[in-house]
């Protein structure tokens, strides 16, 4: 067995830890035995450290172990944030996971100000930065550790105002006045915050620190937690995009986006002629636009089978000027030809709901709104499909969204298109497809594809069945039938 010199820094850190004071609390509160790296993490005393790169490698767990070293310290305050509530709360975040943690002990939670209260006096409080001025909530708080989650998702100026939190409260208890004040932050690779986060803590795009940087940065890597299915974990990541992959999978410290959007190649994705087979599911994707001469609203028509990973865009185009009333007629014209749709998803846009509620009350149609949120990370994973070959173009009804998505870049940060691009066409897509991924997700009954011997197999049991069936109500028929 070889030792490189960072073994000997992480056996360094667990010798500390042997030492440190701060074990039996976090002992008695966290079922969870550090991991090395998180050891090492724990171990750190100055103002500022960041512990980032590879998804699952165990850091947000670090964060609220670092919080209970101190809990039994009377007066000790932590705060734990996320950017917004949502994040903190769902199923599996922070809080829940803490919650888990600290149930079975004698810690006890408040709801109305969300903090966990040890019987030694010592407290956690979570929280959310949802806007910038969501920092003055704290305008009069005191805390000697703040833990951010996520680092990357926060502005730097929500950072920087709570390091001002931190301190002790005037005449703190000898006990409190050796707890070190510590900032820790925890994060991926991306985010709106990537470029500051870099910049303060001197990382390289290869994941590494410039030597000898003044604050702390321990790189997390997946195969430092012991305690996940690494394996299970790396397939999931592979359904992510090229750049998305490279931040979690890989703890590259690449900017999110640049180039192309949705890098679509004729060569690979372009289908020539029309489609030739009827597939089951279909959806029209409709992005309202306002302009009389710009064509700036799309139809975008998708379909699919539940035993094929792709999508296929039959017709993609835009028309300008449109009224309500001349934007229901091609919604029907389309629907007519098409034999029905399973969904019209419909982005109303600038147009607003009034359009749509025009749509289903008028016209009759059952319209679904666009699904809006997180639109940026559906555009990663529509680029994720595009790169794995999962989404086809009828090449000749889709000239309008070819020429789009083309031009279509991200910006500096790589969050959203360059403005005064045109994505009619594209966000057609992004919708329909949102609501077909979701639909296929939740249909489990795959058959197989045609021509296969899987395929000659269920038809075969379909007979069977339909015969059994058939014979059953034979049976079943009252007697005086059968005179
Ligand atoms: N020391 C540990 N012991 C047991 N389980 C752990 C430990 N550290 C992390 N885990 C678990 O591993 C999973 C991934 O850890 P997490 O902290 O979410 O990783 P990251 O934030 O780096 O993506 C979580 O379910 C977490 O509870
Ligand atoms: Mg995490």
């Amino acid at each position: 067995v070889s030792f490189e010199r960072h073994d000997f820094d992480e056996l360094e850190a667990i010798e500390r830890w042997a030492v440190s004071e701060t074990t039996p609390a976090l002992s008695r509160y966290c079922p969870h035995t550090p991991t090395p790296k998180q050891q090492q993490f724990l171990a750190l005393q100055t103002l500022e450290a960041l512990y980032g790169g590879q998804a699952g490698g165990g850091k947000s767990d670090a964060l609220p172990m670092g919080a209970l070293q101190y809990v039994d310290v009377p007066g000790f305050a932590a705060l734990l944030l996320r950017r917004t509530y949502a994040d903190l709360s769902l199923p599996g975040a922070l809080m829940d996971r803490v919650r888990e943690w600290l149930a079975p002990t004698d810690a006890r939670w408040h709801a109305d100000s969300k903090t966990w209260q040890f019987p030694k006096g010592g407290s956690i409080t979570f929280g959310y930065l949802e806007t910038d001025s969501d920092i003055f909530r704290y305008q009069s708080a005191e805390f000697q550790y703040i833990g951010f989650d996520e680092l990357t998702q926060f502005t730097r100026r929500q950072y920087t105002y709570l390091i001002s939190r931190l301190r002790r409260p005037d005449g703190s208890s000898d006990a409190l006045g050796r707890v070190p004040l510590r900032m820790r932050a925890a994060t991926n690779p991306g985010g709106i915050g990537h470029r500051w986060v870099m910049e303060r803590f001197g990382l390289k795009r290869d994941g590494t620190q410039t030597p000898n940087h003044p604050r702390p940065f321990v790189p997390a890597r997946l195969s430092d937690n012991a305690h996940i299915d690494a394996e299970a974990y790396r397939r999931s990541l592979a359904e992510l995009d090229s750049t998305t992959r490279d931040q979690l999978e890989h703890g590259r410290w690449v900017a999110d986006g640049h180039g192309r959007i949705y890098p679509f190649d004729p060569e690979v994705h372009a289908i020539d002629g029309a489609p030739e087979i009827v597939r089951p599911f279909r959806v029209l994707g409709v992005d309202l636009g306002s302009s009389e001469i710009k064509p700036t609203t799309s139809f975008t028509d998708i379909e699919w089978d539940s035993y094929d990973p792709c999508t296929y865009v039959v017709e993609s185009v835009k028309l300008p000027g449109l009224d309500v009333t001349g934007c229901a007629e091609q919604i029907k014209k389309r629907r007519e030809d098409r034999d029905g749709y399973l969904a019209i998803v419909v982005d109303p846009g600038a147009l607003g709901t009034g359009y749509i509620r025009e749509f289903r009350a008028r016209h009759h149609l059952p319209i679904v709104e666009a699904q809006k949120r997180d639109k940026l990370a559906f555009r990663k994973l529509l680029r994720a499909a595009i790169e794995r070959g999962h989404v086809k173009y009828y090449r000749l009804l889709c000239e309008a969204l070819e020429v789009e998505t083309d031009e279509l870049i991200w910006d500096e940060d790589g969050l959203d298109s360059v403005p005064g691009l045109d994505d009619h066409c594209s966000d057609g897509l992004l919708y329909s497809w949102r609501y077909s991924r979701a639909h296929f997700s939740r249909t489990p009954a795959k058959s197989p594809a045609p021509g296969t011997p899987e395929a000659d197999e269920a038809e075969a049991a379909r007979i069977k069945a339909r015969e059994i069936e058939a014979h059953r109500a034979r049976q079943e028929r009252p007697g005086w039938e059968d005179w």
